[in-house]
């Protein structure tokens, strides 16, 4: 196979990353095109186009440079990532990926789960979610490019991380946000000094419309235009759990899902550690988790569908309500094989699953986060996993962006400003008896 280097410029080795990437593939009738094409969905069959490497070359390369001499960061492993140009890897920056694998203790021992970690993206840079994995590929392949504008369509916090992303970068940044959603997330958008466009139709309506704008515009999107690019960022993740666990792959990883990038590219992240002899990583089973108002994945895994059916969106968790999701027939291929399943939870189980996490692991998270939680719990309860088996759970997106929907938690009360008084507010509080709106 030939690499082909794209963007490359005439000049030294240093200028190139040690990326491995070959070009683009249809992974539905296997047709391959050039890294340099400007279609992102094969003409054929209309599904999205993936990125193919050249894995023996990956498996030299890798070799060619120890462990400790990479950098803890998205990067980490970017022979198996699709961008070949240094410059515009260190424009995007050097800070998402690599978030810590937390042993949730507390909360294992609810759950009756001993070797229970939490992979925690709450807690990714810039921009708190995991889409700063996926973000952070889109920006690479824009700057390759020579694009100065980068749109996107958002259940937020897209987003959220192409403001962060554009801001270091220096280009402009335009998102384009359903009718609903968290407002804090529009807010960090603006904060970060975005042109935000709140459109009047739900995600999989504006997504559509975005695909026309970006023909019509010229404008290159994200997650659309940019999409085989902005996926593969999504295979970090995987890496970094096998790596954080010395190279051993968990038994079950339960994560949310919605368009359905990170759940498929697990999956694909997986696989390419087996290929590259890195770890065995065929029995790690993959779950996932959507709300009950948006599932159209869940339900055609326990259905043993292989059609997802489109819903209409109705729920709390907006950053997962895409109710046609693109990359959900790869997600129910990744499951079968696998020997996941899927699961879901209704708004108010998403909330508790939310208050768990924070009361257990001190981690607060967005709905996202607490339907994962969610799921887990049941499918725990459902005697899913053996009590000591490895379980990852994804956390994948912060709740400081989202408190204005928690259910209120009442604003503490005004207690005198002396030790009496206050003492008397301690011993109530110490038998749970103070309450707050008191
Ligand atoms: C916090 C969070 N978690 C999970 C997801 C679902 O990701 P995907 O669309 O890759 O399935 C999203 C976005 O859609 C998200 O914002
Ligand atoms: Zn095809």
């Amino acid at each position: 196979m030939s690499i082909a280097y794209a963007g490359q410029r005439a000049g030294g080795r240093s200028e190139k990353t040690r990326s491995c990437v070959v070009g683009l593939i249809c992974n539905i009738c296997g047709r391959r095109f050039a890294i340099e094409e400007t279609e992102f969905a094969c003409p054929e069959c209309g599904k999205g186009l993936d990125i193919e490497y050249d894995y023996e070359m990956a498996a030299a390369r890798l070799r060619e440079v120890p462990l400790a001499e990479r950098p803890h960061n998205i990067w980490r492993f970017e022979e198996l990532l699709p961008i070949v140009s240094r410059a515009a890897q260190a424009r995007v920056g050097r800070h998402a990926g690599y978030t810590p694998l937390i042993h949730a203790d507390r909360l294992g021992a609810e759950l009756g789960l001993s070797n229970l970690y939490i992979k925690d993206d709450s807690s990714n840079r810039p921009s708190f979610s995991y889409k700063d994995r996926v973000v952070s590929m889109s920006m690479a392949r824009l700057l390759e490019l020579g694009h100065s504008e980068i749109g996107c369509v958002s259940t937020g916090n897209v987003g959220t991380a192409v403001a962060a992303f554009a801001a270091k970068a220096g280009v402009k940044p335009y998102v384009f946000y359903p009718n609903r959603l968290e407002p804090t997330k529009a807010r960090v958008c603006r904060a970060l000094g975005a042109e935000v466009c709140q459109v009047d139709g739900n995600y999989d309506e504006v997504n559509r419309a975005c695909r026309a704008l970006a023909e019509a515009s010229g404008l290159q999107i994200a997650n659309i235009t940019l999409r085989p690019f902005y996926a593969d960022g999504a295979k970090t993740m995987a890496f970094e759990i096998v790596e954080q666990l010395d190279w051993q792959s968990p038994a079950h990883i339960v994560t949310a899902a919605a368009g359905g990038t990170l759940s498929s590219r697990l999956h694909k992240g997986l696989v390419e550690l087996e290929r590259l002899e890195l770890a065995e990583t065929e029995q790690t089973r993959i779950h996932i988790a959507q709300p009950s108002g948006c599932n159209p994945i869940a339900s055609a895994i326990l259905a043993e569908d292989a059609e997802i059916r489109p819903v209409t969106p109705e729920t709390a968790a907006h950053s997962l309500a895409i109710g046609a999701p693109g990359d959900g027939y790869l997600v129910i291929d990744a499951v079968r094989k696998r020997g996941g399943t899927g699961g879901f939870a209704s708004d108010p189980e998403i909330f508790a699953g939310i208050d768990l996490l924070a009361s257990t692991e001190g981690i607060l998270t967005e709905p996202a986060g607490g339907t994962t939680v969610a799921v887990l719990q049941k499918l725990a309860a459902a005697g899913r996993f053996e009590p000591d088996e490895v379980v990852v759970a994804v956390i994948t997106g912060n709740g400081l962006k989202t408190l204005e929907d928690h259910p209120a938690k009442p604003w503490p009360s005004m207690v005198r400003c002396d030790s009496d008084s206050m003492l008397e507010v301690l011993e109530r509080m110490q038998h749970g008896e103070h309450h707050p709106d008191d």
